[in-house]
């Protein structure tokens, strides 16, 4: 009971001159106590009691400080200085046998120490998935015939992806279950609605930015636009709910069916090898008249085992969409198509599941090196 014996002490040498070395003694003890104990402490809980013990309510200093109004008047300078001192010096080993165990604790959260000047330890370079290979390579291709590369947002409003490709609200492509609209307390920055009941929604397809493209400027005009779009697909070996696009418009004075297939041939020739093939099948889409299917025939690639397939749509733009973004369809014309990245990457790599595209197995990417 170090506080009673203290405090007995004080009481019995209270009134004696012997006070102020007395004091002195029992702070030079307590200091050597706790510059052996608290250097050693390794917990914040063994800290905490050490604190409480040393300065807490009922701590040792604080008992002794308690004394102070025993001291006669004129010893209170020199033994409240030497309370003070002590106390200071306390405190100090205290910190840092604070920061000690703080420091303790935050290299056990963070593990080793990772020197970041090594060299990594990863397996070598990484590679370019298959789906980026492809797109770069279309790309690639498109540019060498004058298209350039725009993006537009996968956040979309039904105008851009439905209404100004001519596509009416009671289009079955606009249903709920086939679109994944977003909630009407959706907010975007950088997407603005054209009327405030509209809805936000993931895009279907990347048409919407041929859209956006016409509105920015006038023509001519020659776009490759990549990317991410979304449909309510349920997955299987052919099937996702995101997969990937490449879609592209031309528009000038003069352009015909015969642009279209030629430049078809000659990306599908590029990417597959000169043997490939196209054919146009007659369909319907609300924003180009006529509308085809393109399907191709690659049967020199390994795994090809059908004669023709289906690898996207085409056709003329529509003159109803050409005035809805304000241009003159006497004037102008043009084509454009859009295809699926991931079909065109399975026939290319010979995969036979889309599933691979998205597993992140290393297995899989690592043959793309
Ligand atoms: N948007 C269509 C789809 O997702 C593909 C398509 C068809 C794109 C005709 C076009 C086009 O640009 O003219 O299935």
């Amino acid at each position: 009971m170090p506080f009673l014996f203290v405090y007995f002490v004080c009481f019995v040498v209270n009134s004696s001159d012997s006070l102020r070395p007395f004091m002195q003694d029992q702070l030079a003890a307590l200091l050597a106590k706790a510059s052996a104990e608290l250097p050693a402490l390794a917990t914040r809980p063994e800290f905490e009691a050490a604190k409480a013990r040393y300065v807490g309510p009922n701590g040792e200093l604080t008992a002794l400080m308690k004394q102070m109004g025993s001291v006669p008047k004129e010893q209170k300078p020199v033994v409240g200085k030497l309370v003070n001192e002590a106390k200071t010096a306390l405190q100090a080993h205290l910190d840092a046998a604070l920061s000690r165990i703080e420091a303790a604790e935050l290299s056990a959260q963070l593990g080793p120490a990772v020197d970041p000047t090594l060299p990594s330890p990863d397996r070598g370079f990484g590679t370019h998935h298959p789906l980026t290979l492809v797109r770069e390579e279309m790309t690639r291709i498109l540019r060498k015939v004058g298209f350039s590369v725009v993006e537009g947002p996968e956040v979309e409003t039904e105008y851009y992806c439905f209404d100004a490709l001519n596509t009416p609200a009671d289009h079955p492509a606009r249903d709920a279950q086939d679109t994944f609209y977003l909630p009407e307390s959706a907010r975007f920055g950088n997407v603005s609605k054209k009327s405030p009941h509209e809805k936000y929604l993931l895009r279907t397809h990347t048409s919407s930015v041929q859209i956006r493209t016409m509105l920015k400027g006038q023509p001519p005009i020659r776009i490759v636009s990549p990317g991410r779009v979304y449909r309510r697909d349920t997955t299987d070996a052919t099937h996702s709910a995101n997969f990937h696009q490449l879609e592209c418009l031309y528009v000038d004075k003069n352009v015909t069916v015969r642009d279209l297939k030629a430049l078809l041939d000659y990306i599908f020739a590029s990417l597959l090898g000169k043997d490939t093939k196209t054919r146009f099948r007659p369909h319907y889409f609300g924003y180009t008249e006529p509308s085809f299917e393109v399907d191709l025939s690659a049967t020199h690639l390994p795994k090809v085992n059908k004669p023709w397939i289906e690898i996207g749509g085409c056709g003329m733009v529509d003159p109803v969409v050409f005035k809805d973004v304000g241009y003159d369809p006497e004037v102008w014309s043009g084509y454009a198509f859009g295809m699926g990245l991931e079909r065109l990457a399975m026939l290319l790599y010979g995969i036979d599941d889309i599933r691979y595209f998205y597993q992140n197995d290393f297995r899989f990417l690592k043959q793309f090196a």
